[in-house]
């Protein structure tokens, strides 16, 4: 007998992203918050990857930072910056231009930071069009977005008509996303893109 549940959204994005990540690869977290996503990447990508991870609090950077220190990440390959992710372009070296194997994204706020501080709709744009010029062929972007809090369901249809407008002969894109659940349409969900 199988007993095998869908994976809940995050971690559908992590699936998907430990799929095409080799040890050795660049990767990105445009969001780091408290550094779940950065966790998940620097284990991928190894002692001899590496690791960009954004977010223009300070908090998050250290929160981050804290939680890759207590699990035993070898802190060179991990480049943490305060700096919004439209500019990742200038923190990524040239030389992992069109090489990068996955950039994630988790929207909206930092729990248990300052509600205050979350993604925009025009940032959160600027940055998806970055990010898929960094992307390597064969690499993935997942964007955990996040209909429920205010502006967060002008953010989530932006991305899905941003991922929806793709050209389908270079990239792949998906949704997952349960729908049965109560207050389906607050309910976070994921959208990935493929680079062919
Ligand atoms: C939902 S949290 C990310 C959660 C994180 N992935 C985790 O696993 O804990 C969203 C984060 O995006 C950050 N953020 C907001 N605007 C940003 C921007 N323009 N560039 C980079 N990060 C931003 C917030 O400060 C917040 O920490």
């Amino acid at each position: 007998v199988t007993n095998i549940r869908f994976p809940s959204v995050l971690r559908e994005a992590h699936k998907l992203v430990g799929e095409r990540v080799r040890p050795g690869d660049c990767v990105i977290d445009a969001t780091m918050g408290n550094g779940n996503d950065t966790l998940v990447l620097a284990r991928s990508v190894g002692m001899t990857g590496h690791v960009y991870g954004f977010d223009i609090q300070v908090q998050a950077l250290e929160q981050t930072r804290e939680r890759l220190l207590r699990e035993a990440v070898d802190m060179e390959q991990v480049i943490l910056n305060v700096e919004s992710h439209e500019n990742m372009e200038k923190v990524v070296p040239a030389y992992w231009h069109g090489h990068v194997s996955a950039v994630m994204f988790n929207l909206g706020y930092l729990p248990g930071g300052e509600p205050g501080v979350i993604t925009l709709v025009e940032s959160t744009l600027r940055a998806l069009d970055v990010a898929i010029r960094l992307l390597r062929s064969g690499g993935i972007i997942t964007i955990v977005v996040y209909p429920g809090h205010p502006g967060g369901d002008r953010e989530a249809m932006a991305v899905d008509h941003w991922a929806a407008q793709l050209q389908q002969d270079a990239y792949q894109a998906i949704t997952y996303r349960f729908v049965n659940q109560s207050g389906v349409h607050a309910q976070p969900y994921l959208v990935a893109v493929y680079k062919i």
